[in-house]
C-alpha cells in the first residue's frame, strides 16, 4: 500500500497567506498542515509516500521534510507545473505506482481524527479495479462533492454531485480516496469541467457507474482547511496535538 498526498494548487481562498507559501505548509497548531496527512498515512502502516507539490514552494517542502526519515516514512516529490484540478494532479503519480499497487490518496488540506487502518483493510478486500471513498456528515454539503446512495445496495454510491445546489444527502465526499492503478485509465477518460478543472468527482463517477464505488463514513471529526474559517477551526482542534 502506498500513499499520495496532493499538496499543490494555488490556495486562492487563503490569499494573501498563500502568496507567501503553499497552503499545505501553513501552520495548523504547532506544525505545518502537511504533517498531519503524512502521520495519518504512517499510522495506517503506509511508508512510501509521494507528495505532489507546486514548484514555488518545493524548496520549503524539501527543507522541512527531507527524505521523510525524521517522520518514519520515505517521501518522494513530484512537481505539478500548472494547477489543473485534483484528477490532473493525481495523474502525475502514475509512474510512482506499479500496476499491482494499491494506494490511499489524500487531499493535503483535509484534516481528520480517524485512524485509516480499518478502511484500508476493507479496501484491500475489494475486487481489483474498484475504489473506496470516505464520507462525513456536514452542515453545508453544497460546498463539497455529495453522494447519492444506491437505493438497492447499501455498500455502493450511485452517483456524486459536485457542489450541488440541492444536495441529495447531508454527506460530503472527503478528500480521502483509495484506488488501484485503474484510476489512471479513469483519469484518461475525463474532460475538464465547466470550471476548467479535471474533477476527481468525474473520476469517482466512472467507478460509481460500474457499481465499483464503495464507501465508509468517518467517525471522528473532519475538516478541510482551505478557507480562513476552516483553517482556524483546524488550528483549534489540533492545538497542542503532535501529529
Ligand atoms: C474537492 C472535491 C470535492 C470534495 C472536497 C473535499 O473540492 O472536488 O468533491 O468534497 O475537495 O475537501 P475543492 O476543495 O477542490 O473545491
Amino acid at each position: 500500500m502506498k500513499g499520495i498526498i496532493l499538496a499543490g494548487g494555488t490556495g486562492s481562498r487563503l490569499y494573501p497567506l498563500t502568496k507567501l507559501m503553499n497552503k499545505h505548509l501553513l501552520p495548523v497548531g504547532r506544525f505545518p498542515m502537511i504533517c498531519y496527512g503524512i502521520e495519518r498515512l504512517r499510522k495506517a502502516g503506509i511508508q512510501d509516500i509521494l507528495l505532489i507539490i507546486g514548484k514555488g514552494s518545493a524548496g520549503l517542502y524539501t527543507n522541512f521534510l527531507g527524505s521523510g526519515e525524521e517522520w518514519g516514512v520515505n517521501i518522494s516529490y513530484r512537481i505539478q507545473e500548472n494547477a489543473g484540478g485534483i484528477a490532473q494532479a493525481l495523474g502525475l503519480a502514475k509512474s510512482f505506482v506499479s500496476p499491482q499497487d494499491e494506494f490511499v490518496v489524500l487531499l493535503g488540506d483535509n484534516l481528520f481524527q480517524d485512524n485509516l487502518t480499518p478502511y484500508v483493510k476493507t479496501f484491500q478486500q475489494q475486487p481489483t479495479g474498484s475504489a473506496r471513498i470516505l464520507l462525513k456528515q456536514v452542515n453545508d454539503p453544497r460546498r463539497y462533492g455529495v453522494p447519492v446512495f444506491n437505493g438497492t445496495d447499501p455498500n455502493l454510491i450511485h452517483y456524486i454531485e459536485e457542489k450541488p445546489k440541492n444536495p441529495q444527502s447531508n454527506y460530503c465526499v472527503t478528500g480521502i480516496y483509495m484506488y488501484d492503478s485503474y484510476v489512471f485509465e479513469a483519469i484518461s477518460q475525463i474532460k475538464p469541467s465547466a470550471r476548467g478543472e479535471m474533477e476527481i468527482t468525474d473520476v469517482n463517477n466512472i467507478y460509481a457507474a460500474m457499481g465499483l464505488l464503495q464507501f465508509d463514513i468517518l467517525r471522528g471529526w473532519w475538516t478541510d482547511a482551505g478557507t480562513f474559517e476552516s483553517l482556524h477551526e483546524a488550528g483549534m482542534k489540533l492545538r497542542g496535538v503532535k501529529p
